[in-house]
């Protein structure tokens, strides 16, 4: 067949496909080529450049037929990435202890040095870890406590991190204290304040998030950092949300434990996360799974988990290409204008509370409504079943309820737009319709 009856006799759906494909294929390109249109202009302009957005966008393979507002919780990777997972998996599964361990295992030093880049910090501070639970439940654990020692948190930290210390609580007789906040609270130094006033003699660890999953609070961390050390208390930062949803380094900060996915605001492969240790602390914190006594200083001591796939974790890089391309910077700007766009469609109608704060400094992509007289849950399962729009319900106590949203770079106006409409149109109604 020669070439011209093999492209007459292609459908136009498969050519379509296959020009897709090369499109997604392209994606780093894309990304790149797209912020190379737009050097010099300012953040918060390109947050707007819907031509900008749209070769973001394409980079994605997501479901079109559903609005998802919920990454926060997990995010899905550009094609790029899991394309280069896929292609890891496959090398390592050619003959694994020899293509795994020898060729594709010492690449993990590249990943450490790439995220160490990111973070501002020295690669030998750098854990390639799971998820952030992993990073941070091995600080939790592996830190030197007595009985009576007394840890700070908050009652809107992480389920899983709170659960740790209960834990800890049981078994080794230490004292949880979680401080309640309002949302959104009246300054940054309130919660520093927060803190200060809850330090007593045996108070040992301060354990905050960087930024709530809730409604996405900032918190002060380097105040609250400054605060522990003037103290002696540790302090633990959950960077869970934070890493690459908005930037910032490790001197901005000045912590000594974070502890962070990498498959929500990365982008990465779903399955990993980052822990930095200051290198003067790594010596004195058990690792979670055994490690031989000459890795006590050896922040690689905090990987010795077994076989487990280097496909993954490999990928890394280029999701960190791909952050990179887009400009954290950037990221930023067009998460503060997503949220904007679908809060300020409902923030004036009867009932609503928009329980994020407006303040730059102290908010970013996430953003929480809630409507008096309106359960979450239903209010969630409403806009799933008749919309297909996924979101996230969340209730804090007797505290407050609502809508966590979570756009994220691949996510269109019209989508913003569609969820602000539904959601305006059920408030006026006046109760979530059957
Ligand atoms: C604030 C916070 N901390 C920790 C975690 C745990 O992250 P992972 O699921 O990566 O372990 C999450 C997950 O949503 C989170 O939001």
């Amino acid at each position: 067949m020669n070439r011209r009856r093999f492209f007459q006799g292609f459908s136009a759906s498969a050519a379509g496909a296959l020009a897709a494909a090369a499109f997604q294929t392209d994606a780093l390109a894309r990304a790149q080529s797209a912020a190379s249109a737009v050097p010099g202009r300012a953040a918060d302009t390109v947050a707007r450049d819907e031509d900008f957005w749209m070769n973001i966008r394409h980079a994605f393979t997501v479901d079109r037929n559903m609005v998802n507002l919920n990454n926060g919780g997990v995010s899905p990777a550009p094609k790029i990435v899991m394309d280069t997972e896929v292609r890891y998996l496959e090398v390592e599964n050619l003959s694994p202890s020899y293509y795994m361990w020898s060729v594709l295992d010492p690449g993990i030093e590249t990943v450490r040095r790439r995220l160490a880049r990111t973070f501002g910090c020295d690669p030998e501070e750098i854990a390639i870890t799971r998820n952030a639970s992993e990073g941070l439940e091995i600080v939790q654990l592996g830190m030197e406590l007595q009985r009576g020692d007394e840890v700070l948190t908050t009652n809107q930290d992480y389920p899983r991190m709170i659960t740790t210390w209960q834990q800890r609580e049981r078994r080794d007789g230490i004292v949880l204290k979680q401080l309640k906040f309002p949302v959104p609270p009246p300054s940054m130094e309130s919660l520093v304040k927060m803190f200060e006033d809850a330090i007593t003699p045996r108070t040992k660890v301060i354990h905050i998030c960087h930024m709530t999953n809730r409604t996405g609070q900032i918190f002060p961390v380097r105040r609250i950092c400054e605060l522990g050390r003037a103290h002696g208390i540790e302090v633990i930062v959950d960077g869970a949300h934070a890493f690459a949803q908005f930037p910032f380094q490790q001197a901005d900060l000045e912590c000594d434990y974070y502890g962070t996915s990498l498959h929500k605001w990365v982008l990465a492969p779903i399955g990993t996360g980052m822990l930095y240790v200051k290198r003067s602390k790594i010596e004195k914190i058990w690792p979670l799974m055994a490690a031989p006594p000459e890795m006590n200083a050896n922040i690689r001591k905090f990987e010795e988990i077994g076989t487990h796939p280097a496909s993954q974790r490999n990928a890394i890089t280029e999701a960190l290409n791909f952050h990179e391309s887009i400009g954290a910077e950037r990221k930023a700007e067009r998460f503060r204008y997503l949220r904007k766009r679908w809060s300020n469609q409902l923030r004036d109608l009867a009932g609503v509370k928009i329980l994020n704060s407006e303040d730059p400094e102290q908010s970013c992509a996430i953003g929480f409504v809630s409507v008096d007289g309106y359960d979450a849950g239903k209010l969630q399962d409403y806009l799933w079943t008749k919309h297909r729009i996924w979101t996230v319900a969340i209730v804090t106590g007797n505290e407050y309820q609502g809508l966590r949203i979570t756009p994220n770079v691949y996510t269109t106006l019209e989508e913003i737009d569609t969820f602000a409409e539904v959601m305006a149109k059920v408030i006026r109604s006046g109760s979530i319709p059957a």
